[in-house]
């Protein structure tokens, strides 16, 4: 039997949960003959994991001898919930299918304990689409940081501004209403100093992080008049609702971010600050909205500062994973290689 269509099937009952900073997870449930009898998804953090949401659903012992598919293998320990790996053996469950195996060792095991049992276990079913579900918590998981999201939007020619500094509007209002909603997929937006100076922006999100290592922004910016801020500086300060955080090295930074529970960061500023993050190695997404405009300057400001590189062959290489139109503008999205 080919599982694609109900492997997708979990993935989309997976995006229903806003389950950070656990995985988003999706279940269905055939009986022994191959028809669906339940499903479920994880919803929350700290609530019934997929598996046990949609096999709860089942009074009647209908699942027995049924297949179990599920984006992530069932856990096998005693976290805010009991391990699924049991709950699927008690239930007669005859075959799991699965996309990707869990990479955290405390919920590892599920698989060999399932095998263990006499039920037959498929895995890697559209292993990279279930890979790209859950970046976040596979990067959180594997590299113990935030995954780092990237957002620019230059011109044709990989321009931010101009000479003197103008930056309003590169793209049109399609491509920044679109890269508002991204924003809100993550954790958190990060942005610099200079572009609080330079541009003086909102940037709606429940929690901003500036960087400003001399305390260079002025406290009345519209950047600090909403969401839960905090500021990364060098320099101790006293503010009721900014909240400072030690600045070092953005390693560091993305280390103690993780500490703190940030999962995700959406990077939004200019080319120094991105620059240093493709730099540092901390971009695991980059989403470069294009305008079809070419600014035709050689001294307007780059998407990615960075050093003299002598040779193509040492530029930053990444993969495309998906290209989207937005009106006249053009948005790529890029990964790093190998995915
Ligand atoms: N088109 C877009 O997508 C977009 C998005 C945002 C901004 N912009 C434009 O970008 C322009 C500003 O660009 P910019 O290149 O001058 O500045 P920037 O990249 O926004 O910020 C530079 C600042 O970031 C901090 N920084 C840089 N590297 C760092 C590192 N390794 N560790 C810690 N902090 C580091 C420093 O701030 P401190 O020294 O103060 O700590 C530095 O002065 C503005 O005109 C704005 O309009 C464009």
């Amino acid at each position: 039997m080919n599982y694609n269509k109900l492997m997708r099937k979990c993935f989309n009952l997976a995006k229903r949960g806003k389950t950070s900073p656990n995985p988003m997870v999706g279940c269905v449930v055939l009986n022994s003959l191959g028809e669906i009898i339940s499903e479920g998804y994880h919803k929350r953090c700290g609530e019934a994991h997929a598996e046990r949401d949609a096999l709860l659903k089942l009074k009647n012992g209908e699942e027995k001898d049924g297949t179990l598919i599920v984006n992530l293998e069932p856990c096998n320990h005693y976290g805010k919930t009991p391990p699924c790996s049991d709950l699927i053996v008690e239930r007669g469950i005859k075959r799991v299918v699965i996309s990707n195996t869990d990479p955290n060792p405390k919920a590892a095991g599920g698989i060999k304990k399932l095998k263990n049992a006499g039920i037959e276990v498929i895995t890697g079913v559209l292993e990279k689409e279930g890979l790209k579900l859950n970046e976040v918590f596979f990067t959180n998981i594997i590299k113990k940081r935030p995954f780092f999201v990237i957002k620019t939007a230059s011109t044709l020619d990989g321009k931010i501004s101009t000479c003197k500094g103008d930056s309003k509007w590169i793209t049109s209002a399609k491509a920044r209403d679109y890269a508002h909603k991204l924003r809100q997929k993550y954790d958190c937006i990060l942005t610099s100093s200079s572009t609080v100076i330079a541009d003086n922006p909102t940037m709606k999100h429940k929690t901003k992080i500036i960087i400003d290592r001399q305390l260079k922004t002025d406290f009345n910016s519209e950047i600090y008049k909403n969401g839960k801020c905090y500021i990364v500086s060098e320099k101790t300060f006293e503010h009721p609702n900014i909240e400072r955080i030690e600045y070092t090295d953005l390693i560091s930074l993305s280390e103690n971010l993780y500490k703190m529970g940030i999962m995700s960061v959406f990077v939004e500023a200019g080319g120094k600050l991105c620059g240093s993050f493709l730099k540092a190695g901390l971009a695991d997404r980059i989403y470069n909205f294009i305008a079809p405009k070419i600014l035709n300057d050689n001294t307007g400001k780059s998407s990615f500062d960075g050093e003299n590189v002598i040779k193509i062959a040492d530029a930053k290489t990444f993969a495309t994973d998906n290209v989207k139109q937005l009106g006249n503008d053009v948005l790529i999205e890029l990964i790093p290689m190998p995915y």
